[in-house]
């Protein structure tokens, strides 16, 4: 695939860094190079405020034994600040493993497992058990072809236990069209919960303003569901 040119200034082409134009299709290469090229706090989605996740994280009553799921986690600062408020059975997943290298050399602890698979071809997560909680922050709107989607909801489908919870934080329908040199497809509550079907209770959610470190603002939807059946 060929990405679009993706600069950060152009308001209108809307992109969430400063990446190459994409040359290949092999978006592992892609995501690796994303984190090897940049200081993760250049990173077009570097969170210095996680408040919107943690208020939706808060809203779960989860208790801390739960188990957590962040899906393309990359290398967020989510994961530090999960063990800090202490949450000690996490899991972060990730396509690229430069970016979950870079997660495991800071965060030196066993508290978090890694696993480097596909959402939308998975192997290894197919084989984990159940979860309480699945996160995913600018990751959905990646898969941009109903297969990847569908893949990627089924395998959710299979993961989250009775009674647990599914955060989704997309670029909502005010959202960039292009994010890392890559299309992406933005979603509305709407779209979500379609995708998610009955089973799933929306419990929250709201808009959210992100702003880039370049000061560029990023519209996102933020959710969070309860299976119920
Ligand atoms: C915009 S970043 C967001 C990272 C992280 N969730 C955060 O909020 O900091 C998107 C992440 O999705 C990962 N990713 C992209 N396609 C993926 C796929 N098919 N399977 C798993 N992860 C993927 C990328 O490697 C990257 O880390």
């Amino acid at each position: 695939m060929k990405g679009e040119s993706c600069n950060i200034n152009d308001k209108r082409k809307s992109c969430c860094s400063q990446s190459d134009q994409i040359e290949n299709k092999n978006l592992k290469e892609h995501w690796d190079n994303v984190y090897k090229n940049s200081p993760e706090e250049k990173l077009g989605w570097y969170e210095t405020d996680l408040s919107p996740t943690l208020s939706l994280i808060s809203k779960t009553d989860l208790n801390k034994t739960a188990r957590i799921l962040n899906v393309g986690a990359g290398s967020t600062t989510l994961i530090d600040e999960l063990l800090n408020i202490g949450y000690p059975n996490l899991i972060a997943t990730d396509l690229s493993e430069v970016a979950l290298n870079k997660l495991e050399n800071r965060l030196s602890t066993d508290k978090v497992k890694f696993i480097v698979d596909d959402l939308t071809n998975p192997t290894n997560l197919k084989n984990i058990a159940p979860v309480d909680l699945w996160i995913d922050r600018a990751v959905l709107h990646f898969f941009t072809e109903k297969n990847e989607q569908d893949i990627y909801f089924d395998l959710l489908k299979n993961k989250v236990k009775n009674n647990g919870f599914v955060l989704l934080a997309q670029f909502n329908l005010n959202g960039a069209t292009v994010c890392s040199g890559l299309p992406v497809h933005r979603y509305s509550k709407k779209m979500l919960i379609e995708k998610l079907g009955s089973n799933f209770a929306l419990i929250d959610s709201f808009d959210y303003t992100y702003i880039m470190p370049s000061r560029a603002e990023r519209p996102y939807i933020y959710t969070l569901f309860k299976l119920i059946n």
